[in-house]
């Protein structure tokens, strides 16, 4: 497995290759991995010749109050994971080699981002964007790969590619879960024990919205009402927000009549959970 700190010895290492018509397929990530990232990097590897993982934490997403001098971190436990999966090559820059000391550059997509996560992280898409278009215009990537689990994250990217015409191809993995349930995060570290055990409520949320959607409820305000009720009987947990979105225009809905994304984020102590799952109503 090869490793790359320098944007320009990326580059040259790709470019002989991707000449010769080899197929890259990216992961970007900000380390500090779990299982949820390795079932992406798996895929990368098996549909691509060449999978590329890059660890960049990365400064412009995180708002002045949020966690990026304490996000966890430990690149020789990931670049022994990354090796196991057979990826052929990681990247992991650091800020100085990205942004250097006079980025003017950022990519802003709007509307979408302005909803769900948007309100409480100002910025947040804007610098998700913004390194994701330069890790593809650094490794050019045929296949890029994003977790279900940021929905609108995902959401961002694919909108990005298309309006600005990127020949990337997004692929959107399956969220994986803890066997409770709970989604995995890398922030789910940052839970203490009596955090932990109520964490789970958030996919028993989301399911249970399923199953309402399933059984013919179609009253969108019902719904977040009794998502709200059962979050709200675990004493650590602040809801953030309880969004219901037409999973393809990522518009609120009030009632349910086609394909919806329920997603939410909730604070348990310092730390802020999102999930969501996607429901054919
Ligand atoms: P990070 O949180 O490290 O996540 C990297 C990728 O792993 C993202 O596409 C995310 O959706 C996916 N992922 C995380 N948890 C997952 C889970 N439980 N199941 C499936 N996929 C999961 O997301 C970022 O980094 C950054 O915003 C990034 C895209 C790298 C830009 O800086």
């Amino acid at each position: 497995m090869q490793q790359f700190t320098k944007i320009q010895e990326m580059k040259d290492y790709l470019r002989p290759m991707q000449s010769a018509g080899q197929k890259i397929g990216l992961v970007p990530t900000m380390g500090y991995l779990h299982e949820g990232h390795l079932s992406l990097i798996r895929r990368a590897v098996q549909e691509s010749d060449i999978a590329v993982v890059s660890i960049f934490v990365n400064p412009i997403q995180f708002g002045p109050s949020e966690d990026l001098a304490k996000y966890p971190h430990n690149l020789a436990k990931d670049l022994e994971l990354i090796d196991k999966t057979g990826a052929a090559v990681v990247f992991t820059p650091d800020a100085v080699e990205m942004y250097g000391d006079n980025h003017l550059t950022f990519v802003h997509v709007e509307k979408i981002t302005d909803i769900l996560c948007g309100p409480f992280r100002p910025g947040h898409f804007q610098g998700v964007a913004t390194v994701v278009n330069k890790l593809f215009n650094i490794v050019r990537p045929d296949k890029a790969y994003f977790g279900q689990k940021d929905g609108q994250q995902a959401m961002v990217i694919q909108k990005m590619v298309r309006d600005l015409n990127m020949d990337v191809t997004i692929i959107t993995c399956p969220t994986v879960r803890e066997a409770d349930g709970l989604a995995m995060s890398s922030r789910n570290t940052y839970l203490n024990v009596a955090e932990r055990s109520q964490a789970p409520v958030l996919y028993q949320v989301l399911t249970a919205a399923k199953d309402m959607i399933q059984g013919s409820i179609t009253d969108g305000v019902l719904i977040k009402k009794q998502i709200k009720t059962m979050i709200s009987s675990k004493p650590l947990a602040n809801i953030e927000y309880i969004s219901l979105v037409d999973a393809s225009s990522f518009r609120e809905i009030s009632q349910v009549s086609g394909p919806v994304m329920i997603a939410l984020a909730v604070k348990f102590g310092a730390t802020r959970l999102i999930d969501n799952i996607i429901v054919e109503g």
